[in-house]
C-alpha cells in the first residue's frame, strides 16, 4: 500500500463526525414512524435501555477494535483469526447495500426540499411513482462523490462541523413550536407513557435492538472504521457517551416535535414508513409560515443524512484501500459506482417498472434483509468474535486507556455471553410471533 493512513485533525472533529454518522435519518425519520407503529411509549422505553446498555457498550467495542489494529472491519477481523476474514466481508456487503438505498431516502428528502418551494400539493404517491426519485437519487450520489473524494479531514470533518450545528439550530425551534401547540398534550403523552400491556412484547424490542443500531451505526463496520482513523488515546467510553447521549436526544426532540404536531392536527401515528412525507407537508400547508418551516425541516433531514450516508460510504472505501490495496481516489470511484449500480435497483422500485422480489418493493427488501436483519446479524457476529476470541487483556487494557472509571472486566462476559444471546432470542422470538 506504502501510503500514509489518513487521521482526525482533533478528538472533536472525531466526536462531531461519530455524531453525525449517528444522527440520520434514522433519528428523524425511522424512530418516529417505529414509535408511531409499536404503541409510543410502549417503544420508547425498551429503545432508550437498549441504547444506554447494549447500544454503548458495542460501540465503545467497535471503536475500540479499530483503534487497536488500525484498520477497517476486514482487517480487524482477519488480525484476529485469519478465518474470520468472511464475518468482515459480510459486514461490508451489508452497508454497502444499505448505502444504496439509504441514497434513494436521501434523495426523495431532496426531492421534497424542492417540492415543498415549487409544488406543495404534490402528494407522496404522485412523487413515487414518477421518475424523479431515480434522478434525484443520482443527484445525491453526485453530492457524497464530491464530499467524500475530498478524504477524511478535507471532506468528512468539515461537513460534519456545520451539519451537526445546523441540525441544532432548525431543530430545536421547531420543536419549541410545535409543543406549544393546542392538543399537543395527547401526542405527548402518547410518546411517553409506557403502555405496560405492549411493553414486553418480543416484537416490540426486536424493533427496538434493530432501531438502536441503524441509529447508532452499529454493525455496519463505521465505527470500527471511525475507530481506525483515531491516533489519540482519549477515552473511548466518554467519547462513546456522548455519542450515545446525542444520538439520544436528537432522537428524542424529533419524536416530541412529530407527535406534538401529529396529535394537535389530529392524525393517525400509525402510518408507518411514509409518516414524515405524508404527514408532514400536510401539517405544515395549514399552520402560519409552513412553507418556509417546511423547506427547513427537509432541509435538516437531509443535512442528517448526508452526514450519515458519508460515513456508511466509508465502510467499503477503507476495506478497499486497506484490504486491496486500492488508493482512494480510485476507491472512492469505484465504490460509488458500484453502490449507483446496486442503488438504482431500490430507485425504481415506486416508479412506473415497479421493481419488486416476490411481490415486496426492491426497497423494502432491501431495508428488511439488510437494514434490519443483516447489520443485528453483522452484530452479533462482531461481538462474537472480538470477545471470544481478541486477547481479553489487550482489549480491556486498550478501553481502559485514557478511561478515569474502571472498566470491570465483566464487561468481556457480558460482551461473551448477555449481548449475543439477548438480541439473538429477542428476533427469534419476534419471528415466531408474527
Ligand atoms: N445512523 C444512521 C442513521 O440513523 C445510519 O440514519
Amino acid at each position: 500500500m506504502g501510503f500514509e493512513r489518513e487521521h482526525w485533525n482533533s478528538n472533536v472533529g472525531f466526536i462531531l463526525a461519530s455524531v453525525g454518522s449517528a444522527v440520520g435519518i434514522g433519528n428523524v425519520w425511522r424512530f418516529p414512524y417505529l414509535v408511531g407503529t409499536n404503541g409510543g411509549g410502549a417503544f420508547l422505553f425498551p429503545y432508550v435501555v437498549i441504547l444506554t446498555t447494549f447500544g454503548l457498550a458495542l460501540m465503545v467495542l467497535e471503536l475500540a477494535v479499530g483503534r487497536y489494529y488500525q484498520t477497517s472491519i476486514i482487517g480487524c477481523l482477519t488480525r484476529i483469526k485469519k478465518r474470520f476474514k468472511w464475518a468482515g466481508v459480510f459486514t461490508v456487503i451489508v452497508t454497502f447495500v444499505v448505502t444504496s438505498y439509504y441514497l434513494v431516502i436521501l434523495g426523495w428528502i431532496l426531492s421534497y426540499v424542492f417540492i415543498m418551494i415549487f409544488e406543495p400539493t404534490l402528494g407522496f404517491d404522485s412523487f413515487s411513482i414518477s421518475f424523479y426519485p431515480v434522478a434525484a437519487f443520482f443527484a445525491v450520489v453526485g453530492i457524497n462523490y464530491l464530499i467524500i473524494r475530498k478524504g477524511i479531514s478535507g471532506g468528512i470533518e468539515k461537513i460534519n462541523k456545520v451539519g451537526v450545528i445546523l441540525l441544532v439550530c432548525i431543530l430545536v425551534p421547531l420543536t419549541v413550536y410545535a409543543v406549544f401547540l393546542p392538543g399537543s398534550e395527547t401526542g405527548i403523552m402518547f410518546y411517553l407513557w409506557p403502555d405496560f400491556e405492549k411493553i414486553f412484547e418480543p416484537p416490540i424490542w426486536a424493533a427496538a435492538f434493530g432501531q438502536a443500531f441503524f441509529s447508532l451505526s452499529i454493525g455496519f463496520g463505521t465505527l470500527v472504521a471511525y475507530g481506525s482513523y483515531l491516533r489519540s488515546k482519549g477515552s473511548l467510553v466518554r467519547a462513546s457517551s456522548a455519542i450515545v447521549a446525542f444520538d439520544t436526544i436528537i432522537a428524542f426532540i424529533a419524536g416530541l416535535m412529530i407527535f406534538s404536531f401529529l396529535f394537535s392536527f389530529g392524525m393517525e401515528p400509525d402510518q408507518g414508513a411514509s409518516l414524515v412525507f405524508k404527514v408532514m407537508p400536510s401539517i405544515f400547508s395549514q399552520i402560519e409560515f409552513g412553507a418556509v418551516i417546511a423547506v427547513l425541516f427537509f432541509a435538516l433531514l437531509f443535512i442528517a443524512g448526508i452526514t450519515s450516508s458519508v460515513s456508511l460510504f466509508q465502510v467499503p472505501i477503507s476495506a478497499m484501500e486497506d484490504n486491496v490495496g486500492m488508493r482512494r481516489g480510485r476507491a472512492v470511484l469505484v465504490v460509488t459506482g458500484l453502490v449507483t449500480l446496486i442503488g438504482i435497483f431500490s430507485a425504481l422500485s415506486y416508479s412506473p417498472i415497479k421493481l419488486a422480489v416476490g411481490g415486496m418493493p426492491v426497497f423494502d427488501f432491501m431495508d428488511t434483509m439488510f437494514g434490519t436483519y443483516g447489520i443485528t446479524i453483522s452484530a452479533i457476529i462482531f461481538v462474537t468474535i472480538v470477545s471470544w476470541f481478541m486477547d481479553k487483556r489487550s482489549l480491556l487494557e486498550h478501553i481502559q486507556q485514557g478511561s478515569r472509571i474502571k472498566i470491570p472486566y465483566m464487561l468481556i462476559y457480558f460482551a461473551r455471553f448477555v449481548l449475543p444471546t439477548a438480541i439473538a432470542v429477542t428476533i427469534i422470538l419476534s419471528i415466531i410471533k408474527l
